[in-house]
């Protein structure tokens, strides 16, 4: 093993980058409407039981095995077990993980280069120069590229600082302005008119949608995405964890950090499309449901800040500033996955494997700009419908079969002496063992059939 492996400085630097991680896109467009179309308060329940249930031991079992090996995801899933055939197939899952990584970046880098250009787009409003700020939100290729890279370019930037220079730092600077931008933005709306109806429609149970089955599935799915789960992004988080660290402690205030974010963000987001409604927007699709994600984000919600005249501009330069912040934790950390594999299995130093993939990763944004229409759904179906579930089936196998139970225990002893008698070992082992491949197989069937 590398001694110039890198390591977060404390407790606090590794939650803020592990939530930093979690806390993007997903949680504050995705979540909220999700909630909202599917049983308000029950969704949540739902939401909650799983979240905690199975995606909380899915995130422990990337924990663990990432900081037994204190390596990459490539390196410590190949030695997990001395049987050469699971070890090559280890490898492989591993590798599996980091393409699907940067497969994710290459489409969420597109998304969060919209945020960046709206965001500028405002800023431009602001100083009257509104043919710029037309183009900055017009649908065209080069607006597309320009900012794709940007936003690239940022990512491996910080990727190049290392993992306390670089992953700690921003993320300890960045989620707290994240936070606060998120309750200003709240307080704010909940003060507009129209905005107490969005809460209700938010937080009124209607158990009968939350419950039925494919409903259950797909929030699972989202719980996965949204914990960044199953491409090894949490395993190499967790190598770079001091020994001393407690982990299902620390895993379960990621989790809880991942939660709330998304819950807060609904405080957000419902209100605010009522608040649009009531300026006479429309936030309803043809079929009655709620719009929701990139119409949502990119029509609704310019629509609603430009009812409000100044105030709105800077709404909006908040919210967009607020996404695209978001949008920057998570994305280092699907970098960083290839760049541990590279600097530590290929030896390849820490600036140049950023530069390297980076540039790899715009390629393949590129060609989804230039086929658009084909190619974004597509990539995010394989990677996340498929790519994710599959590989975190077999991180759990790693995790409850293949790793040996002594091992396991051993590791989670090492900070705490009294785990063996800790609820967490007498509930974890049999979980990651057969409940949550049973679960994740579920999900799997579910989307390769539906
Ligand atoms: N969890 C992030 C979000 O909610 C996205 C993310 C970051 C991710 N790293 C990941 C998703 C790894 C899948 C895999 O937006």
């Amino acid at each position: 093993m590398t001694s110039t492996r890198g390591e977060f400085s404390s407790r606090f630097g590794f939650i803020m980058a592990a939530s930093g991680s979690a806390v993007g896109l997903g949680n504050i467009w995705g979540f909220p409407t999700q909630a909202a179309g599917n049983g308000g308060a029950a969704f949540l329940v739902v939401y909650l039981v799983l979240a905690f249930t199975l995606a909380y031991p899915a995130l422990m079992a990337e924990l663990i095995i990432g900081r037994h090996a204190h390596s990459n995801p490539v390196r410590a899933l190949r030695t997990i077990s001395p049987n050469p055939l699971l070890a090559r197939l280890g490898a492989a899952s591993g590798i599996a993980g980091l393409g699907i990584a940067s497969l994710i970046l290459s489409f969420y880098a597109i998304v969060a280069g919209w945020m960046i250009a709206f965001c500028l787009a405002s800023l431009m409003d602001l100083f009257g120069a509104a043919e710029l700020s037309a183009w900055l939100t017009s649908f065209g290729v080069v607006r597309n590229l320009l900012f794709t890279y940007l936003f690239i370019g940022l990512t491996a930037f910080i990727i190049t600082g290392g993992v306390r220079g670089g992953i700690e730092r921003w993320s300890a600077r960045l989620m707290p302005v994240l936070i606060l931008t998120l309750l200003i933005l709240i307080a704010y709306v909940l003060t507009l008119e129209g905005a107490t109806e969005g809460l209700k429609i938010y937080l009124l149970p209607d158990f009968s949608r939350s419950l039925s089955p494919d409903l259950i599935l797909r929030a699972l799915g989202a719980a996965f995405f949204s914990l960044s789960l199953g491409v090894g992004t949490m395993l190499v988080y967790g190598s770079y964890l001091s020994d001393e660290e407690n982990l299902p402690l620390l895993g379960g205030v990621v989790t809880l950090v991942d939660i709330i974010i998304a819950v807060i963000a609904g405080f957000l987001i419902l209100p605010a499309m009522y608040v649009a409604l009531h300026s006479g927007v429309h936030i309803f699709n043809a079929d009655g449901t709620l719009i929701s994600e990139d119409t949502l984000i990119f029509t609704v919600l310019p629509e609603l800040f430009a009812t409000m005249r100044l105030a709105g501009v800077i709404v909006s330069i908040t919210f967009f500033f607020l996404m695209s912040i978001a949008a920057l934790t998570s994305s280092i950390s699907m970098l960083e996955v290839s760049v541990a594999y590279a600097t530590e299995s290929r030896g390849v130093k820490r600036g140049r494997a950023a530069l390297v993939i980076g540039c790899a990763v715009a390629a393949a944004s590129t060609l989804i700009i230039f086929d658009f229409s084909n190619l974004f759904g597509l990539v995010i179906t394989l990677t996340t419908r498929y790519g994710q579930p599959l590989l975190g089936f077999v991180f759990c196998l790693y995790a409850g079969w293949v790793w040996h139970r002594d091992g396991v225990l051993q590791e989670l002893l090492k900070n705490n002496p009294e785990a063996e008698h800790g609820l967490f070992w007498r509930i974890w082992p049999w979980y990651v063992k057969f409940v949550c491949p049973v679960i994740i197989l579920a999900i799997f069937a579910q989307a390769a059939l539906g």
